[in-house]
C-alpha cells in the first residue's frame, strides 16, 4: 500500500465499525483526513470501511481488539505501513458491561469492563505514542461518560444516580484520571475527554449501547469528539467536555 501523503491529517479510531466511532470516522473522513478504522471484528471493520470508501473517504480498516496486547501491536504496525506519524488517536471503544447490581457483581465482570474501558485506552495510547510524537500537533481524545463524573452521579436529579452498578461508571472515572495524568506527563500531546451526551439535559446519543434509545443522533453525539480531535496547537489539554461545554468532574 502507498504511503499516506505527509500533508494529510491522520486519525486512528478504536471501535469504529459502528455507533459513535463510525460517525466520527465519517465526519473526519469527509474533511479529507485519512481514517484508520479500528474494529475488533475484521469483517465488520472491512464492511464499515467499504461504506466510507464508497462515500469517497480514505478509510483503512485496522483489526484492533483493545483488550489484546498482540492485536494492538499488530494495529500499530499496520498504521506504520501507511504513515510515519499519527495526528489524532480517538480511544472510543467501550463496553457497558452487564450492569449487575453491586452486591452481586463478580470480579470477572468488573475486570472485563476495565480491560476494555481503562486498560484498553492505556494499551492503545502507549503503543501509538511514538507515532503521535512524530506529528506536529498530536491529540488524543478519550471517550468518557456522564457516569464518570462524581458531580453527575451524586446529583439526585440525574437518572444515573439511581442506576446501581459498579463497573461502567467507575471504569470511566478511572479513565478520566488516567487522561489527566497523561496530560500532565506529556505536555507535547493533548489529552482530552469527551462525553457524547448533553449532561445538563440528561441526554445521550442513540447507539446499540443503549438499544438506540438516546435522544441525540450519532452526529450530535460526536460533536464533542470532533471538537477535541480538531483542536488547534494552542488548544487545551486535560479537559472534559460535552457538546454544550465543560463538564464537572
Ligand atoms: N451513546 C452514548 O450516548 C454514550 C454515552 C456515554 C459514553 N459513550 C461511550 O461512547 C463510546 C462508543 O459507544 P457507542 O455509544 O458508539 O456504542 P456502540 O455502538 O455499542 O459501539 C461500541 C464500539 O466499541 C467496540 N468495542 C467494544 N469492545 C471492544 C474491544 N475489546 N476492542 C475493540 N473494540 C471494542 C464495539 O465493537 P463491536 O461492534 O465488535 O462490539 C463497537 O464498535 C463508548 O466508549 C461508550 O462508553 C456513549
Amino acid at each position: 500500500m502507498s504511503m499516506t501523503s505527509a500533508n494529510t491529517t491522520t486519525v486512528l479510531i478504536t471501535g469504529a465499525n459502528k455507533g459513535l466511532g463510525l460517525e466520527a470516522a465519517r465526519r473526519l473522513g469527509v474533511r479529507g483526513w485519512t481514517v484508520f478504522l479500528g474494529s475488533r471484528d475484521e469483517s465488520r471493520g472491512r464492511a464499515a470501511a467499504e461504506g466510507l470508501i464508497a462515500e469517497g473517504i480514505h478509510a483503512v480498516p485496522v483489526s484492533l481488539d483493545v483488550t489484546s496486547d498482540e492485536s494492538v501491536a499488530a494495529a500499530e504496525k499496520l498504521v506504520r505501513q501507511h504513515t510515519d506519524s499519527l495526528d489524532v488517536l480517538i480511544n472510543n471503544a467501550g463496553t457497558p458491561g452487564r450492569g449487575t447490581a453491586p452486591a452481586e457483581v463478580s470480579i470477572d465482570e468488573i475486570h472485563a469492563v476495565y480491560d476494555t474501558n481503562v486498560y484498553g485506552p492505556i494499551r492503545v495510547t502507549n503503543a501509538l505514542i511514538p507515532l503521535l510524537r512524530a506529528a506536529a500537533n498530536p491529540r488524543v481524545v478519550m471517550i468518557s461518560s456522564a457516569g464518570s463524573s462524581f458531580s453527575v452521579v451524586t446529583d439526585p436529579d440525574q437518572p444515573i444516580s439511581r442506576i446501581h452498578e459498579l463497573g461502567y461508571s467507575s471504569s470511566k472515572a478511572a479513565l478520566n484520571m488516567v487522561t489527566v495524568r497523561y496530560a500532565q506527563a506529556l505536555p507535547d500531546i493533548k489529552f482530552n475527554l469527551a462525553t457524547p451526551g448533553e449532561i445538563a439535559n440528561r441526554k445521550f446519543a442513540a447507539t446499540d449501547m443503549n438499544n438506540n434509545t438516546g435522544a441525540l443522533t450519532v452526529t450530535e453525539g460526536t460533536d464533542s469528539i470532533l471538537e477535541l480531535a480538531t483542536l488547534d496547537p494552542d488548544g487545551p489539554t486535560g479537559t472534559f467536555i460535552d457538546r454544550l461545554g465543560p463538564v464537572a468532574w
